[in-house]
């Protein structure tokens, strides 16, 4: 499936709500809302009262990508500023079912998100409680990394664990040109792509590459 999600994070903030406008011209469905604390990574970024904003401006599909320490805290925050898939990671929740029931709770889409280093296992007993994975192909926390090649395991064996289960697998992290067709052939729901999209002036064509290459 070739879903390209952008993420916001490498864009030009005065030209956000040009960029929307443009992804909606373009079909394309999901916004990538990357939410850094500056503790779980070392990043911040913007809450919720941006998503808030941009919620106001659109109706794409908006997964918020929480890189943030404790998530339970926040949930509702993000919830009732209009994300439609709450992302929690791993690795900094205390209790991952209940975090992802809480957001289900909400009426939101649940998803986690797992670190390069972190195995696919956990993945196991949470399944029953997930609408979404997002496989991190890079270390969390910056935009315009280099791709983990060896994430591309993990996403094969993703793939096949939750086949049939109504789980969208998303993958996010150093995705472009020279790394989506690889990822492709994983059979991934979602590509997220930040700078390989909108680190240039021609976004329609970056665009039509990424999908078509
Ligand atoms: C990294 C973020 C990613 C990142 C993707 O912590 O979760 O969504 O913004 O940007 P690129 O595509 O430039 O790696
Ligand atoms: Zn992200």
């Amino acid at each position: 499936m070739r879903n390209i999600s952008p993420s916001i994070l490498s864009a030009n903030f005065k030209e956000i709500y040009n960029h929307i406008k443009l992804f909606e011209s373009l079909g394309i469905s999901r916004l990538h809302l990357d939410v850094m604390d500056g503790n779980f990574v070392p990043n911040l970024t913007f809450g919720p009262i941006v998503i808030r904003s941009i919620r106001e401006h659109t109706s794409l599909h908006l997964e918020s990508h929480l890189m943030i320490t404790n998530p339970h805290n926040y949930i509702k925050d993000y919830a009732i500023a209009g994300s439609d898939t709450i992302i929690i990671h791993q690795e900094a929740s205390k209790d991952v079912i209940d975090d992802l029931k809480r957001i289900q709770d909400y009426g939101k889409l649940s998803g986690i998100a797992i670190n390069p280093n972190t195995s696919e296992e956990i993945l196991h007993p949470i399944i029953p409680y997930l609408d979404y994975i997002l496989i991190m192909s890079v270390h969390p926390g910056f935009g315009g990394q280099k791709f983990i090649e060896s994430t591309l395991i993990k996403m094969n064996k993703i793939v096949k664990l939750v086949k049939n289960q109504n789980i969208l697998v998303s993958v996010d992290g150093g995705v472009g040109l020279d790394t989506i067709s690889n990822i492709y052939k994983t059979g991934v729901d979602i590509t997220v792509v930040g700078s390989a999209l909108l680190n240039s002036n021609n976004i329609k064509n970056n665009y039509k590459n990424l999908l078509n290459v």
